[in-house]
């Protein structure tokens, strides 16, 4: 099974099997990453499963929408490799993908 590296706004880190087909936010709050709230719940209207994706897989991401945009905006700790992590299909090209989940705004 391809693998996700989760390090939280404290630093820890941890690398958890991931399932192909869920987004990148479902596979963090399934292994129980307190920190990701993602209180939409992938709707893409709340912003709280704000991401930092390693740059290495830049060019491997699906662009970000208007609206994914707009909401990474609205948060004080945006950084040009943020993303929502529910915009983000998890599939086995991401295999060692690693984010860190961004603090609380
Ligand atoms: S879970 Fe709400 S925007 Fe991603």
């Amino acid at each position: 099974m391809p693998r996700l590296q989760v390090t939280t706004p404290a630093g820890d880190s941890r690398e958890i099997e991931a399932k192909t087909g869920w987004s990148v936010m479902e596979n963090i709050r399934d292994a129980g990453f307190e920190d990701l709230l993602a209180l939409c719940g992938g709707c893409c209207s709340c912003a709280t499963c704000h991401v930092y994706v390693d740059d290495e897989f830049a060019g491997t991401l699906p662009a970000i929408s208007a609206e994914e945009d707009a909401l990474l905006d609205s948060s004080e700790h945006r950084r040009p490799n943020s993303r929502l992590s529910c915009q983000i299909p998890f599939s086995a090209a991401l295999d060692g993908l690693a984010v860190e989940i961004a603090p609380e705004d």
